[in-house]
């Protein structure tokens, strides 16, 4: 899959209009996440806070959490935007999550409220996975 400048902005517009969707009203800091999926399907996402502040779940993994459920296991591509004027990555626990079905050359748009990105692969954010348990 060829990352063009057309599906990046697409992407990065898709991933603003999800955070639209966000509950955050304790940090009001809303996020969206758009997922390419191998099938060509996006996926959206939106953070969701909660008053016990461990329980909030980030856009990132509202988004593969939905694509899982609907049978996607292979990815093409991650956008996340804030509505900030720093530019948004995926934390730490979403990154162990993505890791799972994510490969290191994976592109990831990381945007901020302005449309301003930087783009990494997943490897650059993530080099050395947790993979095994045996
Ligand atoms: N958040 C995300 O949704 N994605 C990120 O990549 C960083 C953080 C959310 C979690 C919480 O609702 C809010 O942003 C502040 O941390």
């Amino acid at each position: 899959m060829e990352l063009t400048k057309e599906l990046i902005q697409s992407m990065i517009d898709t991933a603003l209009s999800a955070k639209e969707k966000a509950y955050a009203p304790y940090s009001d800091y809303h996020v969206g996440a758009a997922l390419l999926a191998k099938s060509g399907k996006v996926y959206l996402g939106a953070n969701m806070e909660n008053v016990s502040f461990g329980a909030c779940i980030c856009a990132e993994r509202v988004a593969i959490v939905k694509a899982l459920f609907e049978g996607e296991r292979e990815f093409s591509a991650l956008c996340v935007a804030a509505s900030d004027d720093d530019i948004c990555v995926p934390c730490g626990i979403c990154r162990q999550f993505y890791s799972e079905f994510c490969k290191g050359d994976m592109p990831v748009i990381c945007a901020n409220e302005t449309g301003d990105y930087r783009l990494y692969t997943f490897g650059e954010l993530f080099p050395s996975p947790f993979s095994s348990i045996e």
